[in-house]
């Protein structure tokens, strides 16, 4: 590599906020710092199929609205594995050496992929096939990706769901009702324990713990019996039925969703005759919007951090976030340890202080 280089950067995945302020905080570095040139490829992988490639220069002058902007710029998709890519007539073909060709096409000396840990795997995959020098960046409302302590998104998720249960907290006291919210977190239970914790829930439900209804509703009365006329569920949407039956739908395009454990939830609280009973889907909603401060910052230094391992030839690299810094780690090694909610760790300890009925 000469010293002006030629650097791609895309999202994979699904969006999140602050995924625009970490393409800017890239572009600003590369352009402005290092004189480099920055090549944003649209829809994710998907814009190395197209001929030619679906990228525009990236300059610093666009980036001044990205700071506060919710989505991403660039587009993104969580379909289409390259490997196993989905035709038109249903079959799944391997689509990697396409996606390669249309990378040599940009002519890119390295290339930036922001992503989950199931997106930044498959970037790796590509990455070694085609001989790309990749670093990662994590982003994810889930923050489940293994090693970084936090993941672009996952604050402003846990905002948005924190203001939907003070929100809740007035009307279902108005009502004297149980209001169940139902957040997202596919794997992983981190969005409703925090918010759980930082919105004055009563019960939070996350699929790393098992619960029993008997005890839910134990919960409820208990609060009943002193005077409290109202209660707050909050539940992630991987968890199961007490049975342990995922709850899943099938939708337009035949695809699995995960969804309904709320509904289910009310159903055997309403059942027993405990309480009235209403639920909220958030969905999607915790994905939009401003990017909260925080997670402007991480993705600014997560932004920095990686421009400045091109410049160091450090490659394969995903940056993370470990003690009050920005590290890089082996992306090998992150996506090798999935990062759940630890049962024994600080958060399961002070809900549980609090006198919250978190499971078990
Ligand atoms: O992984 C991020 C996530 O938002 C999960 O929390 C959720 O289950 C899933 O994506 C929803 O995906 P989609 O955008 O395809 O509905």
């Amino acid at each position: 590599m000469g010293d002006t280089k030629r650097v791609g950067i895309l999202t994979s995945g699904g969006d999140c906020a602050g995924l625009n302020p970490t393409i800017r905080a890239v572009v600003l570095r590369a352009v402005e710092h290092y004189g480099w040139e920055v090549i944003g490829i649209q829809q994710a992988t998907h814009g190395l199929l197209k001929d030619p490639p679906a990228a525009v220069t990236l300059q610093p002058q666009q980036m001044s609205p990205l700071l506060t902007a919710g989505g991403t710029m660039l587009g993104t998709t969580n379909k289409g594995n390259p490997f196993a890519f989905p035709m038109p007539d249903g079959t799944l073909i391997d689509r990697s050496e396409d996606m390669i060709a249309g990378y040599r096409k940009l002519g890119l000396d390295a290339l930036i992929g922001i992503g989950g840990d199931g997106s930044i795997a498959i970037l790796r995959k590509l990455a070694q096939q085609g001989n790309w020098n990749l670093v990662g960046i994590p982003k994810t409302i889930d923050n489940d990706v293994g090693v970084t302590e936090r993941s672009v998104g996952f604050d402003t998720a846990v905002n948005i769901a924190t203001e939907a249960l003070d929100r809740l907290q007035f009307t279902a006291a108005s009502h004297s009702r149980v209001i169940i919210l139902e957040v997202m977190g596919r794997d992983a239970g981190h969005i409703a324990i925090s918010a759980g914790i930082a919105g004055g829930a009563d019960i939070i439900l996350i699929p790393e713990i098992p619960y029993t209804i008997e005890n839910v509703c134990a919960k409820i009365k208990e609060r009943q019996s002193k005077g409290k006329n109202y209660s707050l569920i909050i539940v992630a949407e991987a968890v199961r039925t007490e049975g342990g039956d995922p709850l899943t739908h099938t939708d337009g395009l035949g695809e699995c969703r995960l969804g309904g454990i709320g509904q289910y939830l009310s159903e055997q609280i309403c059942s027993r005759h405990v309480a009235e009973t209403r639920v909220t889907v958030l969905g999607h909603v915790q994905r939009g919007g401003m990017p909260s401060p925080s997670d402007r910052l991480i993705g600014a230094a997560f932004g920095v951090a990686a421009v400045d391992l091109i410049a160091e030839s450090q490659f394969d690299q995903m940056v993370t976030w470990q003690n009050r810094q920005v590290m890089s780690v082996p992306i090998v090694d992150a996506i090798a340890h999935y990062r759940a909610v630890d049962p024994t760790g600080t958060l399961v300890k002070t809900a549980r202080g609090l006198g919250i009925y978190l499971g078990d």
